[in-house]
């Protein structure tokens, strides 16, 4: 093992990732290759030497500065041999990727399909990578997310109002679930349940009848707008309601240390197991120890308990 490329989504904690792959890499004489903007820049050999000093000031960072970007074209067979081109031609001897599920899915079939040398590091906010506790970016997020919905809980009880507040989760409610339990909110809504808002109003207007006259409801972005049940609300309970979308600061910002200390280990660990041999699994933590899965698994749908976290939810409420 000579050369190691590396490649990264963004979230909180990647930065810290990067360095320690790259440092932990020197300890063994490997050069190490930042692969910028992702499989996009695989693809058109945007590929550069970095060292110690290249990511000297970058731990407490968020984002990633490789930089990233989505691509569509790294799905195809001819993208996907394009990137392989240039892993060969730049002597990569291994790669490590650092991202959610998209990023692990086009890991694995790099390993799997092309028989490149690979580990994956599971580092999304929505935390849906199966057989992994914990991501990378994902404490950071959740904190994020508490820390404008405390805010808004002062205005909330203050003026007396609803609020609705989007969260981020294309297709996994994970980050809502647990900020809805942190935050102490009344309901949620996910992609992952069914929900009824006629049955949710009337436990408002109930609530309301008896003196109470604020709530928190969160919602993941890929249930609902939360506009939309914002203006719902206030048809059916007559109640001012408000809507915050809180976006995309939820993935950036300054890594927490749970985020920046995983970060380290992993891409400590994703080093070592390249130098020996290994290929083709995810690395991830499991009663405090690094372990090691296939990729195959990390990409399968992961079950987030949902009916737990929603059951204490609804006790605490
Ligand atoms: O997968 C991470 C995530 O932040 C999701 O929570 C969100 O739905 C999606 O990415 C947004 O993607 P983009 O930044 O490309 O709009």
């Amino acid at each position: 093992m000579k050369r190691i490329g590396v490649l990264t989504r963004d979230c909180a904690g990647v930065n810290a990732c990067i360095r320690a792959v790259v440092r932990t890499a020197a300890c063994y004489n490997i050069e190490v290759v930042g692969v910028f903007k992702g499989y996009e820049g695989l693809m058109n050999g945007e590929i550069k030497i970095i060292d110690r000093r290249s990511v000297s000031g970058i731990i407490n960072l968020g984002g990633t500065f490789l930089k990233s970007a989505r691509s569509k074209k790294f799905l195809t067979e001819a993208g996907q041999i394009e990137a392989v081109k240039n892993i060969k031609n730049n002597g990569i001897d291994g790669l490590v990727v650092v991202g959610g599920n998209g990023s692990l899915t086009g890991a694995h079939i790099l390993a799997s399909k092309y028989s490149i040398p690979l580990i994956g590091i599971p580092a999304t906010i929505d935390n849906d990578i199966n057989g992994v506790d914990l991501a990378i970016g994902v404490d950071t997020a959740v904190n994020v997310a508490l820390d404008a919905l405390d805010k808004i809980r002062d205005t909330a009880i203050s003026l007396e109002r609803i609020f609705v507040v989007e969260v981020m989760g294309r297709d996994c409610g994970y980050i809502a679930l647990r900020v809805a339990l942190a935050g102490g909110c009344e309901e949620v809504l996910i992609p992952e349940k069914e929900f009824d808002i006629k049955k949710m109003c009337e436990e408002i207007t109930r609530g309301n009848t008896k003196g109470k006259v604020s709530w928190i409801i969160i919602v993941a972005e890929g249930k609902a707008r939360a506009c939309d049940i914002a203006e719902k609300i206030t048809q059916i309970t007559n109640l001012e309601t408000r809507e915050v979308v809180l976006g995309h600061i939820q993935r950036g910002g300054r890594p927490t240390a749970i985020d920046r200390i995983l970060a380290a280990r992993l891409g400590n660990f994703a080093v070592e197991l390249l130098k020996k041999q290994e290929s083709g699994k995810c690395v991830t933590l499991k009663d405090d120890k690094l372990v090691a899965f296939p990729l195959e698994e990390a990409i399968k749908p992961k079950d987030i308990e949902v009916e737990n976290y929603y059951k204490l939810i609804k006790i605490l409420t």
